[in-house]
């Protein structure tokens, strides 16, 4: 991908940047910019192409059974709530468990989360299948004992029973922990979103005010599409927090868990910007709790830029352009305005 925008060092200082807002080009001349780094979201999600109106079904009705954790209160819908049009997360920092406990990171969204490179902020699952095995068993999540327990459970309500056979055809066993978790994933892989930002990719001009073309032209300027690029804008590789300047919390080690390579310490899966607007707070703590104060942040923590106020609410507005079509989860940009914004990580 060759593209001025990829290289930081080229990235504007914050006065000239600033100087150059005016100019934002015209919209086709925008849009050629963009697709240098940035597609449209896909038709479908890899591996959709197999997935049965049947299986779906299946997998939408475990996504939001409680029965799947240990006290029946907890559902995968409980830290990713996706009825009625949410945004796929509970706007915790981080999430209470069936018992009430709460682990160390933030709830990512499941919208658009099969078109990830992997799953969770370190990447440890290769597959939404491979990722949907992991909560249920998890003692501060969904906290079921074993594998065993889950699919005995199941296997106890005729209605399931039926179900697994019906979709898992010829199979012995098709009431079994891994068919659980294809269902599961196959629910998963329809929870694509559209937004605005796609129709203005695709040639519509008006789909972006004048406003969110200004927004777009600093984004890709200020140079955030050295590591959120590609049709999710982020979610396709691995990067350091704190490559310019330190993260202020450095409890959580990040990637390093997974490879034990000392370069993976503190690094992430660079989140999707897709919906961001909707799913406050944000990090992998959770610790910023307004979308324009992780933007000042980002800038200051990964590029070493101060942006001006003007900047960070030119780059939110377009970042509200990526809000999914009928997505309607809380909007932090509205709510949190003037209040405290989280930790400071900027002098
Ligand atoms: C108690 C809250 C909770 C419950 C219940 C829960 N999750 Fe999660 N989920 C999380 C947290 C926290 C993470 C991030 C953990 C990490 O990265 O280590 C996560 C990560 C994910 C991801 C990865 C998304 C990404 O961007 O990497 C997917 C997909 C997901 N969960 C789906 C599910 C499914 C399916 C279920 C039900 C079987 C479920 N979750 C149950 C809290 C929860
Ligand atoms: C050097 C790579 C890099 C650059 C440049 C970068 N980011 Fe990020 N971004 C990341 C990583 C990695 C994370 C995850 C950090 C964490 O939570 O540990 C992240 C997280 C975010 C989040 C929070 C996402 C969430 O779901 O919690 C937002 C918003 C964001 N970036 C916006 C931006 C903007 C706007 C810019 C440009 C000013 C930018 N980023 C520049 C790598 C980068």
């Amino acid at each position: 991908m060759k593209s001025t925008y990829l290289i930081p060092a080229l990235a504007l200082a914050g006065v000239l940047a600033g100087s150059l807002q005016a100019q934002t080009p015209a919209a086709a001349e925008l849009r050629k910019k963009a697709l240098e780094v940035i597609t449209p979201i896909p038709a479908a999600m890899p591996g959709a192409e197999k997935d049965t109106p049947g299986l779906i079904g299946l997998g939408k009705k475990l996504y939001f059974e409680k029965r799947l954790s240990a006290n029946d209160k907890q559902s995968c819908n409980s830290c990713h709530q996706v009825d009625g049009g949410k945004a796929g997360v509970d706007h915790e920092p981080t999430s209470p468990g069936a018992f009430g406990k709460r682990g160390g990171r933030n709830s990512p969204t499941t919208l658009n989360a099969g078109f990830h490179l992997a799953q969770f902020w370190d990447g440890r699952a290769e597959t939404l299948a491979d990722q949907a095995k992991g909560p249920i068993l998890n003692p501060i999540e969904m906290g079921m004992p074993k594998d065993v327990d889950v699919v005995q459970k199941l296997s106890r309500i005729s209605s399931y029973k039926k179900a697994f056979a019906k979709n898992f055809p010829g199979e012995t066993n098709p009431l079994s922990y891994d068919n659980l978790a294809k269902a599961i994933a196959a629910f998963e892989r329809t929870l694509v979103t559209r937004d605005r930002f796609d129709d203005f990719l695709k040639g519509d001009d008006k789909a972006l005010s004048t406003a969110e073309q200004k927004g777009l032209h600093e984004f890709l300027t200020v140079g955030c599409t050295t590591c959120h690029y590609g049709p999710l804008v982020g979610a396709n590789s691995y990067r350091k927090v704190g490559a310019v300047n330190p993260y202020p919390n450095t409890t959580d080690k990040g990637r390093i868990e997974v490879t034990k390579e000392e370069e993976d310490l503190l690094v992430f899966k660079v989140p999707s910007l897709r919906n961001i607007a909707l799913t406050a707070p944000y990090f992998h703590d959770g610790a910023a709790r307004s979308l324009p104060n992780a933007v000042s942040q980002m800038a200051w923590m990964q590029l070493g830029q101060k942006l001006s106020d003007e900047q960070v609410t030119s780059i939110t507005t377009f970042l509200r352009a990526l809000n999914g079509k009928g997505i309607k989860g809380k909007d932090t940009v509205a709510a949190v305005s003037s209040e405290s914004q989280g930790q400071p990580a900027m002098p």
